[in-house]
């Protein structure tokens, strides 16, 4: 086998693979072009690249030999999965491991954007503190608040779990409906289903936790910012485009809300400039997963899910298992 791997895997990640495949490793942070990746894929069978390579149509359709892609994140909107399904090409994510990082990273961006802890700590370097003061960077407190999880899959149910010991109500928003799970979320965490508009009434704090799809591009923009209380503090760790940047950078900027905390931008790594400017918002440059544990574990089931499938196995992370019978036919040819 011979498999393209965009980014750098974790040793242990990078020897498993070695064992049963020759190996092209790009090892650079800049990422590759399109042209660049098609040029390096030329007789390969597998990719297993980042979040930033695009893979649609017209790069499988240059890369004939190509049967499989491990995308090293969970989410998967920079791969438009029916035109790899349509050519047999098994695309594969990394579920369920990446939970707690990303509902860390999202509690310390509610936590620093609510209690201002960005703004203070570019006071303090400034040099602009002149002493104690009774009203110097009053924030907000969380405990008694409502906060509202936009899309309560497992990363917002971590996120939840966090949410609960620090006494905040949870009500949340989800796509799909389902009684059992609705009663659970219910009994584990006190939690309400709410539609979007009522999420964005009653919420003292908001984090998203959907994906990027279709459906959810530009899920909260001024509609959804008009509604929402003047001290609302909005966090997102999922994907740039669920929010439209520009109506969030309006918002904050005429305190329609409060704060944001953010960890991803619509056009990564630009960062709209006016949000540069703000106090009033912390940002962090798409580091949600990024945990020492974590970035091992994503690697070593990226990996385990390739071998798997070129065992002939159907992988538990493959994310277009309906590929599978067309990948196999593949394979055997
Ligand atoms: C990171 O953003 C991921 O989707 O894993």
């Amino acid at each position: 086998m011979n498999v393209l791997v965009t980014g750098i895997l974790s040793e242990k990640a990078a020897q498993r693979l070695n064992q049963i495949a020759t190996v092209d490793t790009y090892e650079s942070d800049d990422a590759l072009s399109e042209e660049q990746v098609v040029a390096r894929l030329d007789g390969k069978n597998a990719l297993v690249c980042l979040l930033g390579d695009k893979i649609d149509a017209r790069l499988l359709d240059k890369c004939p030999d190509l049967k499989l892609v491990a995308n090293v994140a969970v989410g998967y909107d920079n791969i438009k999965v029916a035109d790899a399904t349509s050519r047999g090409v098994l695309i594969t994510n990394t579920p369920g491991v990446l939970d707690n990082a990303t509902a860390d990273l999202a509690f310390g961006l509610l936590l620093s954007a609510a209690r201002r802890i960005g703004e203070s700590d570019r006071f303090v370097r400034a040099g602009k503190w002149q002493g104690w003061s009774r009203d110097l960077m009053l924030g907000q407190e969380l405990n008694g608040k409502t906060l509202g999880i936009i899309g309560m899959g497992r990363i917002g149910k971590a996120f939840a779990k966090r949410a609960q010991a620090f006494g905040l109500k949870i009500i949340y928003t989800k796509k799909s409906s389902d009684q059992s799970k609705e009663s659970e979320l219910k009994e584990s965490f006190d939690a309400d289903k709410v539609d979007l508009d009522s999420l964005c009434e009653r919420s003292d704090f908001i984090s998203i936790h959907c994906p990027l799809t279709p459906a959810t591009r530009h899920l909260v923009g001024s509609a959804q910012f008009a509604k929402m209380k003047s001290d609302c503090v909005l966090v997102n760790t999922s994907r740039g485009a669920v929010i439209d940047e520009a109506a969030l950078v309006e918002a904050l900027s005429t305190n329609r809300i409060a704060a944001a905390g953010l960890d991803v931008f619509e056009r990564e790594p630009e960062v709209s400039p006016g949000l540069l400017k703000l106090e009033n918002v912390v940002m962090t440059p798409h580091i949600g997963s990024a945990s020492q544990e974590t970035r091992d574990a994503m690697d070593e089931l990226a990996i385990s899910g390739l071998i798997s499938a070129f065992e002939n196995k159907c992988p538990k992370n493959a994310v277009n298992p309906e590929a599978w019978d067309a990948f196999v036919k593949r394979l055997k040819k």
